[in-house]
Order: C-alpha cells, then structure tokens, then sequence
C-alpha cells in the first residue's frame, strides 16, 4: 500500500460529492485524507460536513470581490504576480471575439479570488485538489500555481453530463433539454478551458420518456458518487498518466490533445 494522498477540496453547495470521497477515505477504498475544504459561497451547507468532521475549512467570497470590482473596479488590487497578457493569453474560456472589458474583468477578479483562496491553502499541503461542485471556473493564475508540474496534473472536477457534450452550468438541464436518450457524468483534469481537460472516467445513464430533469439529476448524481471516488482512487493509486496525443482531421489540420492513460493495477 503507497503513500497515504492528502485532498484538498473545493465546494459551493451541499458537498454529496465529497462526502462519498471522505467515505471512500474512512471506508479504506481510497488510501486518502482529506485535509481542507475551501467554498466561495459563505451559505454553502456541505461546509458543515468538514467542521462537523474536524476538516479545516475556509470561504473566499468570489460574490463580494466581483460586487467591490463593479462599484469601484480601481479598488480591486490583482495580487503582486498577476500578469495580464500572460493570463489572456493562457486562458481558453473565452474566444477571441469575446467582449475585451468583460473577460479582462473576469481575469483580473478571478486572480484576486485565486489569490486569497491560494493563501488559504498554503497552510494544508496536499497531493489533489478535487473540485466537488464548485461552480467557479478556475483562472490560469489559480491552475498554474497548483500544477507546478504542467504534465503531472492536480486538479480533478466532475461534471454533470457526457462531456464533450454540454460544458457550462447546467448539464442535467442541457442534456434534458437536447431531448438526449443517454445522459451521464464526466470526471476529468482541470484545464484552461470550461470543462474541456483531460477526462478520467465517465458513467452513463438511460433517460426514459417518463424521465424530468429531477429524476435524470437523481440518476446522475448516483453514478457521480461511484465515479468521483473511483477516480480518486485511481490517482491515489499513482495509476493516471497523461499524454500528448496528435491526429490530423479530414480538412488536413493538425489537433493535439492531452488525454489520460490508465495504468494496470499492480494487484493484478
Ligand atoms: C454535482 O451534480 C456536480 O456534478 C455539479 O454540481 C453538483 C454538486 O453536487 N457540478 C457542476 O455543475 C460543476 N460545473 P454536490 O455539491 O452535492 O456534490
């Protein structure tokens, strides 16, 4: 049995994600310790879980910064190492026609959050971040400065649909809407786009005619209390490997992409 991983957490609501990892860490599936949660939303009910089990626990209040930076956004002060250009040009959640004062706006409110919640955090040394319902995109500033290595990532999130399919806020509702026969959920590597890294693992459902977006949001996030600890799992287990994989499209352009490998088990 390796080395015992240290979670750090991030959540916004209710926290039934992370409560099936801290399972899966009492119950001895995953050989982990939880060692913060961290929320943006000081209401969030699934802190209590962490105070409740002795889990250090932290809010920076994305709500209040992006309220102080509308009112007075000279005020708003990024942190000593924040470096616009660098940032615009790392990021990849907008497109470049997008409205320059809005995502300018979004990188420089983001990093002041980033900052403060990378403050937070340099008190609980951890192995894996898992985003458990966090409804924050992270900026480059944030990823950056967690994943020192850029080929060994840290940062893991679970979606509520088959991505690629409906990135965003509402992938129950979106699959719903699509009039899709199969919806799902999707964990994978946080990149600097909108729910567009690396997938780890996915689990799917059958949405039947009788089916509502609460029913399909009941199936879903049953299967992404078995999927979310099973991923962890397999990074505890040191079995997940990135690699840089190249493939060229009909029209002669040439993609790249990061995909995860999963390594065979050593027991078998
Ligand atoms: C889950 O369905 C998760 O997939 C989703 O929020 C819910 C959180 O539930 N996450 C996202 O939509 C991220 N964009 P929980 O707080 O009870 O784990």
């Amino acid at each position: 049995m390796g080395r015992t991983i240290r979670i750090g957490a991030l959540i916004s609501g209710t926290g039934t994600n992370l409560q099936a990892i801290i399972d899966s860490c009492e119950s001895g599936k995953i050989n982990g310790k939880i060692v913060f949660m961290g929320s943006d939303n000081p209401d969030a009910s699934g802190l209590e879980r962490g105070s409740a089990l002795g889990i250090p626990t932290f809010v920076v209040n994305y709500g209040s910064i992006i309220q102080h930076f509308k009112k007075a956004p000279e005020k708003v002060v990024p942190p000593d190492d924040f470096d616009l250009d660098d940032l615009l040009a790392k990021q990849t959640l907008f497109t470049a026609d997008a409205d320059t004062a809005k995502v300018k706006a979004f990188i420089i409110t983001r990093a002041v959050a980033e900052a403060k919640l990378l403050d937070e955090m340099k008190h609980y040394p951890f192995d894996l971040l898992v985003l458990a319902g966090y409804m924050r995109n992270l900026s480059p500033y944030f990823i950056e400065r967690v994943n020192t290595d850029p080929d060994i990532p840290r940062i893991m999130n679970i979606h509520p649909a088959l991505l690629p399919a409906f990135p965003g806020v509402d992938g129950y509702g979106d699959t719903f809407r699509y009039g899709c026969k199969i919806g799902g959920c999707t964990v994978h590597f946080v990149d600097y786009g909108e729910d567009s890294g690396p997938i780890i693992g996915q689990k799917a459902y059958e949405i039947l005619e009788h089916d509502t977006i609460d029913s399909i949001r009941a199936k879903g996030l049953k299967l992404e209390w078995t999927l979310y600890p099973e991923c962890v799992k397999l990074f505890a287990q040191g079995r997940l490997k990135t690699v840089r994989m190249s493939y060229e499209l009909r029209d002669g352009r040439k993609m790249r992409r990061t995909v995860v490998k999963i390594l065979p088990s050593p027991e078998v």
